[in-house]
């Protein structure tokens, strides 16, 4: 079996494998912040699909004014999270903890609240709001809790290398980790010692002047001896080079740092797995064995299995890749690997985040509100006159178009395959998918002069493949 799928310990629980769902905000709750049935829909659909480790959305330990985010700040939303937590555990053999955060203010005119605007009494008041809600996640039944320092919100802008403060709050990195410790400290003094307490932090900002791996090793270390069970590292996701849109409050994952959070299509897979190699490796230095969760584009299992093996992790985070097919973990598992709904990596649940809409994946068929839950097992088929693959060079693009192909439920898209005679030999790898709405796909990663080759292959609600079409050549005109 798998590495992936074998029981995986932490302090008071088992996972039962190596899977990670990160946090990933739906905006599916209201202003409120209570629990509604859309939230619960999406975690059970998740806890069916066989994931390990399920890290709830991050939720507000205080009360201040946000968009649509979830809540922890008050005894008011335990019921809810209770019940969300039961239902998961319901669901499947996943473990499940909320991400915990705070995070500063921000307005319509660009302003923003910076970590150096916070009193020493506001900063112990971030302390006890920490506590209070660790212990409530506790009380729900949570099988842990992880507290956000990561991106633009207020402990990771306490460990920015730009923290602008001039007391023992900023400065020196053992002052700008002193907030992140206190909190970790105060965290575990409440929950106790047999309670999950996890991290996820920046192992690279990502921003000018901002740090980098050399600084995320001895902070993971110094979080590690605090108490913390296992670093989930992210990188970049920060204000300082957020895109500025007039009347709009700031939005951290708009520039460079956030194209780095979320690696979109133009980046390969794997992208930031340098970060939890080097956070690991100086872990295991240090005599530390806290487990690293890595994160970012490692949608399939030859990867996943290779993050483990290269000790470039030890648990694996998949936040889009399981946003489209929530069944990714069970089809792994099952050997069923090529009935994987794939992530386009086009970033549209990205988009519908920063706009507050709440996020779906463009893939799933509209109006179903969540990934479609299929055991049909027959595949698509082509018409019979075939598939009809051709392929039109133009300005530099390879434009291919194909027939639709047909399903006794619904064709759900269809899997680009590509051979490059330069590089592979010609081999095909996959390339790209496409929505079934389209039969067309325009390749722009091609080089005048080039040879191409090109197969197409649909799928069905469930991931059934059809046959795959004729392999095409094509030659790229100079
Ligand atoms: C829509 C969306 C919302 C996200 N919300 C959070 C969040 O609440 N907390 C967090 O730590 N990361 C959040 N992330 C980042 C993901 O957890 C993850 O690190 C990132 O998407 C890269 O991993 P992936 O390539 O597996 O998607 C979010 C990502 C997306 C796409
Ligand atoms: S919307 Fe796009 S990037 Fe997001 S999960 Fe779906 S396919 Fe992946």
């Amino acid at each position: 079996m798998s590495v992936l799928f074998e029981p995986f310990p932490l302090r008071n629980v088992v996972l039962p494998n190596r899977l990670v769902l990160p946090a990933m905000v739906t905006r599916l709750s209201g202003e409120d912040g209570l629990v509604n049935d859309d939230i619960r829909a999406r975690y059970v659909r998740f806890a069916r699909g066989g994931v390990g480790l399920i890290v709830l959305e991050a939720m507000a330990v205080h009360g201040a004014k946000s968009g649509p985010l979830l809540r922890i700040s008050s005894d008011d939303f335990k019921p809810g999270l209770s019940d969300l937590r039961a239902r998961v555990h319901d669901a499947g053999p996943s473990k499940v903890v909320p991400q915990i955060i705070h995070f500063l203010k921000i307005a319509r005119s660009g302003w923003r609240q910076t970590v150096d605007m916070l009193s020493l009494e506001e900063i112990d008041a971030i302390v006890d709001a920490y506590g209070a809600a660790a212990v409530r996640a506790r009380e729900c039944g949570f099988d842990g809790v992880e507290l956000h320092m990561a991106h633009a919100y207020t402990l990771s802008s306490f460990l920015s290398r730009l923290n602008p403060r001039k007391d023992a709050y900023g400065g020196s990195l053992a002052n700008r980790l002193r907030l992140p410790l206190r909190v970790v400290e105060r965290v575990r003094r409440r929950v106790g010692d047999d309670f999950t307490v996890g991290v996820r932090f920046l192992g690279e900002e990502c921003i000018r002047n901002g740090y980098t791996v050399l600084d995320a090793g001895p902070i993971a270390i110094e979080l590690a001896r605090a108490g913390v069970d296992y670093v989930s590292l992210s990188a970049g996701g920060k204000f300082e080079d957020a895109r500025v849109i007039e009347g709009e409050p700031l939005y951290p994952y708009t520039g460079y740092s956030g194209d780095r959070c979320m690696p979109g299509s133009a980046y390969p897979d794997g992208a930031n797995l340098y970060i939890p190699e080097a956070v690991r490796a100086a872990l295991r230095g240090a005599g530390l064995e806290t487990p690293v969760i890595a994160a970012g584009k490692l949608g399939s299992l030859e990867l996943a299995e290779k993050v483990v093996a290269r000790g470039q992790g030890d648990l694996v985070g998949m936040a889009r890749a399981l946003l489209a097919d929530p069944d990714l973990p069970n089809k792994w598992r099952a050997g069923r690997e090529d009935t994987v709904v794939r992530c386009l990596y086009g970033n549209v649940c990205k988009a519908l985040d920063e706009s507050f809409r709440r996020v779906d994946c463009t893939l799933w068929p509209k109006k179903l509100g969540q990934a479609p839950l299929s055991a049909d097992t027959e595949p698509p088929a082509w018409p019979a006159a075939g598939a009809g693959l051709r392929a039109e060079c133009k300005d530099g693009r390879v434009l291919l178009r194909w027939q639709a192909a047909s399903d006794n439920e619904a064709v759900y898209g269809y899997q680009v395959f590509r051979g490059e005679r330069a590089t592979t030999g010609g081999a095909l790898v996959h390339h790209a998918s496409v929505r079934a709405l389209s039969t067309r796909y325009e390749d722009s990663r091609v080089v005048a002069g080039g040879d191409y080759r090109y197969a197409i292959r649909p799928y069905d609600l469930a991931g059934n493949r059809g046959p795959m079409t004729d392999v095409l050549d094509v030659h790229v005109p100079s």
